[in-house]
């Protein structure tokens, strides 16, 4: 019997983030190509009499904003799994943060789905994949996606994922911001810059330079709607996707932002952009490869 599993899970990207019309729920439809990329949180938990949780930040990233009380999404997601087992127990949950928090990466997903993870084997619950996706749904339209992981269709409000061949391997710079973005803010400001939406869908182009494994195919294929109103809101963003550009073979903003995204030939070119862009401390030398696998055990003790 253990008493302590960490539970590791990728941040994402959005290869293609297609917004359609706001819905009767106040999502909006989406046709998205998730891509998990290797920059994580490990989360550790262990049984404890109440709900906690800590944030250490890994590789200088700013904590400041992750709530540590019962709006936290890890608590979220423990006290979500447990109710739906119909068990009275609770948790202390340890996240080791190396995600950088409001930054379109989907660290908080990645947190809700680690702590599902890990509390499933700490308490030996053999939650069904079906049940834990449903699960994952409740929490947040990125949620599933950080348990599937891999390059994956998003649909819904991103809350449907079905995996994607993709033979590539690819390298992505990342420029994370210092001030993050809220994501409702950024949906509010497209629908005010693009009132009258189509149905979004996924472009065949982008479909086959996944299964073909051609970066300079994948590079032109690269799009976000979500990166007009990004930058509306935050001009310096706009700035930054267009100097990394000039190094790199494509880039863009990352889901909602404000961070970017750069698409390398190899890990030497993505280390090159950032050193272009100014990032040249050890620890903003932020360079990730692709497709990584979605929330898995890594330590069990
Ligand atoms: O599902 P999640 O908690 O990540 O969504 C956060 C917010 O982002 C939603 O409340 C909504 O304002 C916006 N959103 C949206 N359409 C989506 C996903 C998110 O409008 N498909």
């Amino acid at each position: 019997m253990s008493d302590r599993v960490t539970v590791r899970a990728p941040a994402k990207i959005n290869l293609h983030l297609g917004v359609g019309p706001c819905r009767a729920d106040g999502f909006h439809g989406l046709a998205t190509v998730y891509q998990a990329i290797g920059l994580y949180d490990d989360v550790t938990v262990t049984d404890s009499a109440t709900w906690s949780v800590t944030v250490t930040p890994v590789g200088g990233i700013d904590c400041s904003g992750v709530p540590l009380d019962d709006a936290n999404i890890a608590i979220r997601a423990g006290r979500l799994l447990a109710r739906h087992h119909g068990i009275e127990r609770a948790a202390a949950i340890d996240v080791h943060k190396g995600i950088p928090v409001a930054g379109g990466l989907a660290g908080g997903s990645a947190d809700a789905a680690a702590t599902m993870i890990a509390l499933d084997r700490l308490w030996e619950l053999e939650t069904s994949d079906d049940d834990l996706l449903a699960l994952a749904a409740q929490l947040g339209s990125d949620v599933p996606f950080a348990l599937v992981g891999g390059t994956a269709r998003g649909t819904g409000r991103g809350e449907l994922v079905e995996p994607m061949l993709d033979t590539g391997e690819w390298w992505w710079a990342v420029c994370p911001s210092t001030d993050g973005l809220s994501t409702p803010t950024v949906y509010a400001e497209l629908d005010r810059l693009r009132p009258d939406a189509d149905e979004p869908r996924i472009p065949a182009a982008l479909e086959q330079a996944l299964a073909e494994g051609d970066v300079h195919a994948l590079a032109a294929a690269l799009a976000n709607d979500l990166e007009a109103p990004a930058v509306s809101l935050r001009p310096d963003v706009g700035q930054a996707v267009q100097a990394g550009r000039e190094h790199a073979l494509a880039g863009m903003v990352s889901g909602s932002g404000p961070t970017t995204v750069f698409l390398c030939a190899d890990r030497e070119q993505a280390v090159e952009v950032l050193q272009a862009l100014g990032r040249t401390e050890p620890h903003q030398l932020i360079v990730a490869p692709a497709p990584v696998a979605g929330a898995h055990v890594v330590r069990h003790a």
